[in-house]
């Protein structure tokens, strides 16, 4: 078993590992619910596709962009009250992000919160969501505008889940692997080149090493900058494009594959705006090219579009801050980002990528 070690400096209470396997939670979760003090809210296709593991009264969340709201948190809490659930009782989240997301901010409101433990199924949260203590879910269509920072107990993340992720997920999860790369690791960036083939297939070894090393450097962020004022806000690469795709396609393309057509679109700007270089946007392509990604995006409702960059958590009172690769492996922030820059940027046929 492989473990990373999340540390908070001001408290070993709220300090956590994340355990790293093939097929082991099967015996953390079964029967849990009917025998410990434990809640499960579990993703509606893992349910059935691992029925065995879940015996008993459990809250299945049928996951999407359009659930992942308010209405859903209510639910949860209400059944949190209805089975008694007491303040030294623990919420598992069993599921991709959104599960992680809206089970995390219940766990975190619920009597002012309780113990609440991550078992991330998609590659997507076993990567970045499931780490970091980030929660919350969306009002109307402003993406993850309610939530909390609360970090988990622990990350229970089991390989056996990605044996049955659909094709589009993995792609999706995937992103962020890349998004690590670029942002801060030279080395996973080549490695993810050199063995394409291995990492398409999820050859075992090779898919628990990338999680591992996601999870470190998520990790180290964390450590320095749990609640986002500095360092963390790199993470969002990808992100502030990313989410008015998400927004705009009605979530019908996934945040993964919005946050890689979002890196390549925030690079595409940067370097036009001076403030990367070529080689850069270049080895930004390269990598998504050898994945298979689909850059391009065509705004379907340019309006919602630019509201949707505009009305991100991420933009300050002072502009637009985007994260950016100067170099792979190496992230910057640029803030003061004017709005109409952006709309300028996407007016026209900009938003094609270049033939
Ligand atoms: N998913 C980005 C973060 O946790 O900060």
């Amino acid at each position: 078993m492989e473990k990373v070690h999340v540390n908070l400096n001001y408290s070993k209470y709220f300090s956590y590992d994340i355990l790293i396997d093939h097929n082991f939670v099967d015996n953390e979760l079964r029967g849990i619910a009917n025998y410990n003090r434990a809640h499960l809210v579990v993703d509606k296709n893992v349910c059935e596709l691992y029925n065995s593991f879940f015996v008993g009264d459990i809250f299945i969340l049928n996951s999407s962009e359009h659930n992942k709201n308010l209405n859903t948190v209510y639910e949860i809490l209400n059944f949190m009250k209805n089975r008694k659930a007491l303040r030294n009782d623990t919420l598992f989240a069993v599921g991709g992000g959104i599960v992680g997301d809206v089970a995390g901010f219940a766990a975190s409101i619920y009597m002012r919160g309780i113990n609440f433990i991550q078992v991330p199924t998609t590659l997507l949260s076993m990567v970045d969501s499931s780490v970091g203590g980030k929660t919350g879910v969306n009002l109307g269509d402003v993406k993850n505008l309610v939530g909390s920072f609360y970090q988990p107990k622990k990350v229970l993340i089991d390989t056996l889940f990605l044996t049955t992720l659909p094709e589009d997920e993995f792609k999706s999860g995937l992103a962020e692997v890349i998004k690590y790369a670029l942002l801060f690791d030279k080395d996973l960036y080549e490695f993810l080149i050199s063995n394409k083939t291995d990492v398409v297939k999820r050859r075992e070894d090779v898919i628990i090493k990338i999680i591992k090393r996601c999870c470190e450097l998520k990790a180290k962020v964390v450590e320095e900058d749990e609640t986002e004022q500095g360092i963390r806000k790199l993470l969002n690469l990808g992100h502030t494009f990313g989410h008015a795709i998400e927004v705009d396609s009605d979530h019908e393309i996934k945040h993964g594959i919005a946050v890689a057509k979002g890196i390549y679109l925030e690079a595409l700007f940067a370097y036009e705006k001076g403030m990367i270089g070529k080689n850069v946007l270049d080895d930004i392509e390269k990598i998504f090219e050898i994945y298979d990604y689909d850059l391009n995006y065509q705004v379907r409702d340019f309006t919602l579009f630019i509201n949707a960059i505009g009305s991100d958590k991420k933009a300050m009172s002072s502009g637009i801050v985007l994260a950016l690769t100067s170099d792979v492996g190496s992230g910057i922030i640029k803030s003061g980002i004017d709005l109409d820059s952006i709309k300028k940027f996407f007016e026209g046929a900009r938003w094609m990528r270049p033939q």
